[in-house]
């Protein structure tokens, strides 16, 4: 099916006939498809190669992945059944190694797995599945509430700089970042949105893009090295950006090229925000620097696809994600409301209450 108009309530993951289903987001936008996943090691791989992406989205897929693998297993002894679970939680756990929102829901999903302990297979496996739909639930009524806090931030009229996508397609709907800009149009603010194109995998370009346009959302998308330009020509009103990782002193990390627009947004005295539900903060890493950052093949930076443009022979870094210090981002946009300034103490306090 080509990308034309599906509406704005994209969906990313669904439930059909005991299968999980995700939005091939590697065709994205030449091509509309669903792919059909039956257990944790399929999930695990459609992780991996980036069918789904966006850390709330990932977190979502691992839960349903947990859930596919109970009901594989379901016809199994007890014992079989748990090493069987083991192996899947090890193996999605593996896919990605910074997004946190996979680990949050593993860990979600291993809670309601142990809390089970009395029951069979069969009934575990039903009661995870209940979980991974909550999970998915709840991740939209956190965007949506996001949402609605983010909308104050941006005047009538922003032109919204965002980089990569943080969108409906990065989570189960409405999006982080682009649910804050979703939000303030749906309260009648005139928003436009610049998407950076966000080398190598191209989210912002194929993505974001894709996204903004399905919701008559004005979008004009910039290679990376344009945000600064533009910038100084007075051409930006706001910065807001998802991710993937948010270390306890209020670090942000995110898609590789985050940092440079922040330095760049601080010296033109432009507000840079950061949406970030809480699963994606992890109290256990005191600083950015701690955080794993994915490196990624060097295929995505030599070309694209089947066409290679690098001279054969070059030697290649892929980090797919860069730390933007706390000291740079003007706020934090969470479920508990808007946190100014992060620090250890502020994003300590989003928990304590
Ligand atoms: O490599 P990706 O596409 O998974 O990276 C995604 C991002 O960097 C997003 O900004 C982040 O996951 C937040 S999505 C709400």
């Amino acid at each position: 099916m080509e990308a034309e108009v599906v509406g704005s309530d994209v969906e990313t993951l669904r439930w059909k006939d005991d299968h999980l289903e995700m939005i091939d987001q590697r065709v994205l936008p030449a091509r509309f498809e669903y792919i059909s996943y039956d257990s944790a090691a399929s999930v695990a791989d459609g992780i991996r190669s980036m069918v789904v992406r966006g850390a709330p989205a990932i977190g979502c897929a691992a839960a349903y992945g947990v859930a596919l693998e109970a009901l594989r297993l379901r016809d199994m002894s007890l014992k079989a059944f748990r090493d069987g679970m083991e192996e899947a939680f090890e193996v999605l756990a593996g896919s990605r190694p910074t997004a946190m929102n996979l680990f949050w829901a593993l860990e979600r999903m291993r809670v309601r797995m142990d809390a089970e302990s009395v029951s069979g297979p069969a009934e575990i496996a039903e009661k995870l599945l209940q979980e991974a739909h909550e999970v998915v639930a709840e991740d939209i009524r956190i965007n949506r509430t996001l949402g609605t806090f983010g909308v104050d931030l941006l005047p009538d009229g922003a032109r919204v700089l965002t980089h990569c996508n943080a969108g409906a397609l990065a989570t189960a709907g409405h999006g982080t970042a682009l649910g804050v800009i979703r939000s303030a149009v749906e309260s009648g603010k005139k928003i436009s949105v610049i998407a950076d194109e966000t080398r190598p995998f191209l989210q912002g370009a194929r993505l974001t893009a894709w996204e903004m346009v399905q919701a008559r959302i004005p979008v004009t998308l910039i290679s990376d090295n344009m945000a600064g330009h533009l910038m100084s020509r007075g051409e930006i009103d706001a910065v807001v950006v998802g991710t993937d990782r948010v270390a306890a002193n209020g670090d942000v990390v995110n898609k590789i090229g985050t940092y440079m627009v922040a330095v760049l947004a601080r010296r033109h005295e432009i507000p840079f925000y950061v949406t970030c539900p809480l699963s994606t903060v992890d109290l256990g890493v005191s600083d950015g620097s701690a955080i794993p950052i994915e490196e990624r093949a060097a295929d995505e930076v030599t070309g694209y696809r089947d066409y290679q443009w690098a001279a054969p022979g070059v030697s290649v870094r892929n980090p797919a994600f860069d730390v933007t210090p706390a000291e740079l981002v003007t706020a934090l946009i969470t479920e508990k409301g808007v946190v100014e300034q992060p620090s250890k103490d502020r994003v300590a306090a989003l928990f304590s209450s």
